[in-house]
């Protein structure tokens, strides 16, 4: 379970996340939608200790972040928005290293076998990960996030530029991952797979929280008929907001 209590976080004087408190429980898929800018990236880079909040807690399993780092860390599994993988290492060295780091080396020749099997990359387990293409590089790094067992799954954009037979065995885990108890945090523009996937959406903008629940509660946030899609939810709150903002200073 992943728990977030008010948050903050400045980069200079830029208030990037502004308050935010929301959780994350276990086998329940979360998404994290808004504009660009909205805070997204940010929010995961805190949970992830990336980032340091400028206020807050974040707990994982009721361990607090900042007082239990390393065994925080090791329960979280984290897909960045842009992968940097060690581009000098094989594929599957990159898989061993990260399990390694994890101590999870269990049955590791079967599992990474089954995840690169999975996402295609079994071909290419001996070649360089420089050698990968852009979306086999966002696969390995979704394969890296599975090869340890994570009570907390943070995604970060996950589905750009993955083709749709990855991102079909994507959602497939993801799915698997809430049977199995484990809480998901996903961050995506894709409000048609948000809405089929997710149990629930926290829609932010400017850091802060517009609206929170399944679809049903959105509608009523939204004072929206309940036969409205997702994107006509999201549309409608954040330009509301936007709206609210507008300001006529001068460029
Ligand atoms: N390293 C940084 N230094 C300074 N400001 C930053 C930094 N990273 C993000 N910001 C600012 O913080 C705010 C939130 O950015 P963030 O990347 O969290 O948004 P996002 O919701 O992930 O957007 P996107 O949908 O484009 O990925 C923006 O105003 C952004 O300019
Ligand atoms: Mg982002």
């Amino acid at each position: 379970m992943l728990k977030v209590s008010n948050l903050v976080k400045y980069y200079k004087k830029t208030l990037a996340v502004d308050d935010l408190t929301f959780e994350v429980r276990d086998g329940e898929i979360v998404g994290l939608l808004g504009p660009n800018g909205a805070g997204k990236t940010t929010i995961l880079r805190c949970v992830t200790g990336i980032v340091q909040p400028s206020e807050g807690r974040i707990e994982i399993d009721g361990l607090d972040l900042e007082h239990n780092e390393e065994e925080v860390k090791r329960r979280i599994a984290f897909v960045p928005e842009v992968p940097t993988p060690y581009e000098m290492l094989t594929v599957i060295e990159h898989l061993r290293f990260i399990a390694m780091a994890y101590q999870t080396m269990d049955r590791f020749d079967q599992r990474a076998e089954a995840l690169l099997r999975r996402f295609d990359l079994y071909e290419k387990r001996k070649d360089l990960v420089l050698s990968l293409s852009k979306g086999m590089k966002q696969k390995l790094a979704i394969a890296c996030a599975f090869i340890h067992d994570a009570s907390v799954i943070l995604l970060d954009e996950p589905l750009i530029g993955i083709d749709p037979k990855g991102v079909h065995e994507l959602k497939e885990m993801i799915a698997d991952a809430r049977g199995a108890g484990r809480s998901i945090l996903i961050s995506t523009h894709m409000l048609d797979t948000a809405e089929r996937l997710c149990d629930r959406i926290i829609i932010i903008r400017g850091g802060r929280i517009l609206a929170e629940g399944n679809l049903e509660t959105l509608h009523e946030q939204a004072r929206m008929r309940n036969d409205a899609t997702l994107e006509d939810v999201f549309l409608t709150l954040t330009e509301e907001e936007s709206t609210a903002e507008h300001s006529t200073a001068p460029l």
